[in-house]
């Protein structure tokens, strides 16, 4: 979201005060650490160059390889983080940070919160207050505390299905039931579905999960849509729980609009869940914040208390030193996914190639929502699966229900050597849709482009 100018980012930056570092280690500050590194304004980061990820025990390669052998794997597509590497204004704070030897128990500084504060304004137009904030290992665990606070116990859940498979855990984590509300595609982009959703609606149920953008099929909801969910709930007494994890990540000439900017009242019956982790590749640094100016909502989350409301020090330098100095590096980096969603989108539409798959671009995210209906159920036979499912019998792996998706996942790791998402994991509505994650180098997906091409010639 390239909301304001260059100047404004400078002024912006330097209005931002003192930073999580200073007050932590006591020395210098992170402006000063990280701009030298900074090449400026202007498109300057480079995400083309391939940054190996092998053998740091990441899930997204590591644990591949761990399962199918290293030349098995040409790319892994799955669980959703970044293959680019980090800010090097942040390497830089996270240096001078791990050079204080002392890692004890910490406070969260202001200027934590200042930075938080400062980047929802300049970059989604957002008046967030010091006292609607509180800070959680990651999203979440932050959600979970709010679903124990306000629901009944057992209580349900609903959440806008296909949407993050991750959810499911997290509701059944907070000891709720999960409710699905399948959505409707209408012209090709996916519908919350106002009706289905009334249906579902009773005296157990207090909190709706809206995932914006949608993880996986990449909705960036309007306001007018936001409203229709929005009143509904009003009307049934239900909180919005707004997961924003992905806000940072619009395609051209789409617009991501926070749900609790679409009016007081909306704003008033909702919390918010942020975190650094999609956007700036930190997902393993633990930090993330929600926000609600309800404060009885936020007490209620509190007494839900299921998260981990301590800081991790790394996580906070890393989180306040991205949204201090990481404005430019996040309109390069959304530049750069928007174009490897054009790379995509022309590949797959080009006649002949990757036959039985349909695809056309998102509105935001990186995760693209592939349509496999077309060729699943030809490579995916009874036979097949029952070949899988003997196979992990015998390797003694558990596997939670062989789905046709699932099953297609074995298949393109065997055949091309990718790896993506079953859809199946995303509910009701996701039935032969595979995810694959493009926050790649460009180089990679055009390999995994081509390998899945080839695979799904010879099957076709
Ligand atoms: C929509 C959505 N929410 C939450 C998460 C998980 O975030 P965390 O690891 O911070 O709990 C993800 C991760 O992929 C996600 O896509």
């Amino acid at each position: 979201m390239k909301k304001f100018g260059a100047q404004n980012r400078r002024n912006f930056m330097k209005a931002a005060g003192v930073t999580a570092l200073m007050s932590a280690a006591g020395s210098g500050s992170a402006m000063g650490m990280g701009m030298g590194q900074s090449r400026g304004s202007g498109k300057g980061y480079n995400f083309d160059d391939i940054y190996s990820r092998i053998g740091v025990n990441s899930v997204k390669w590591d644990s591949a390889i761990r399962r199918y052998g290293r030349d098995n794997i040409t790319v892994p597509m799955g669980i959703a983080d970044l293959d680019f590497k980090q800010p090097p204004f942040v390497v830089s704070a996270l240096k001078k940070r791990a050079e204080y030897e002392n890692y004890g128990y910490e406070t969260l500084p202001d200027s934590y919160y200042q930075a938080i504060i400062d980047w929802n304004k300049e970059r989604y137009g957002q008046e967030v207050k010091k006292e609607w904030i509180r800070n959680s290992s990651a999203l979440k665990p932050g959600m979970i505390s709010s679903m124990r606070g306000l629901n009944p116990v057992k209580g349900k859940v609903i959440i806008f299905t296909p949407t993050y498979s991750g959810f499911n855990g997290a509701i059944t984590k907070a000891g709720m039931t999960q409710v699905m509300s399948p959505m409707k595609k209408v012209n090709g982009r996916w519908k919350m579905d106002m009706e289905a959703f009334k249906e579902r609606l009773d005296y157990e149920t207090k909190c709706v999960i809206l995932c914006n953008p949608n993880n996986p099929s990449g909705e960036c909801w309007t306001a007018d849509e936001l409203r229709e969910l929005g009143d509904v709930c009003m009307e049934h007494g239900v909180t919005v729980l707004a997961d924003e994890i992905h806000c940072d990540f619009v395609n051209k000439g789409q617009k991501f609009v926070p749900y609790a900017s679409i009016g007081e009242k909306y704003a008033n019956s909702s919390i918010t869940y942020r975190s650094p982790s999609k956007t700036f590749g930190q997902a393993n640094l633990k930090v993330a914040y929600f926000f609600t100016q309800n404060q009885d909502l936020m007490n209620a989350t509190m007494i839900g208390g299921g998260h981990d409301a301590g800081c991790n020090s790394f996580g906070l330098i890393a989180c306040e030193t991205a949204f201090r100095e990481g404005a430019q590096w996040v309109d390069d980096v959304q530049e750069y996914i928007d174009g490897n969603f054009d790379y995509l989108v022309e590949y797959v539409n080009k006649s002949g190639n990757m036959p039985g798959v349909e695809y056309s671009k998102p509105e935001g995210t990186y995760l693209a929502w592939l349509d496999c209906n077309g060729i699943i159920d030809k490579v995916i036979t009874d036979e097949y699966r029952k070949s899988y499912h003997d196979k992990m019998r015998d390797a003694g792996r558990r596997h939670s229900g062989l789905t046709k998706e699932m099953a297609f996942g074995e298949w393109l790791v065997e055949n091309s050597g990718v790896q993506l998402n079953a859809g199946s994991g995303y509910g009701i509505g996701a039935e032969g849709f595979m995810r694959m994650n493009i926050g790649v180098p460009r180089s990679s997906l055009e390999k995994a482009l081509g390998h899945m091409n080839d695979a799904l010639k010879k099957a076709m």
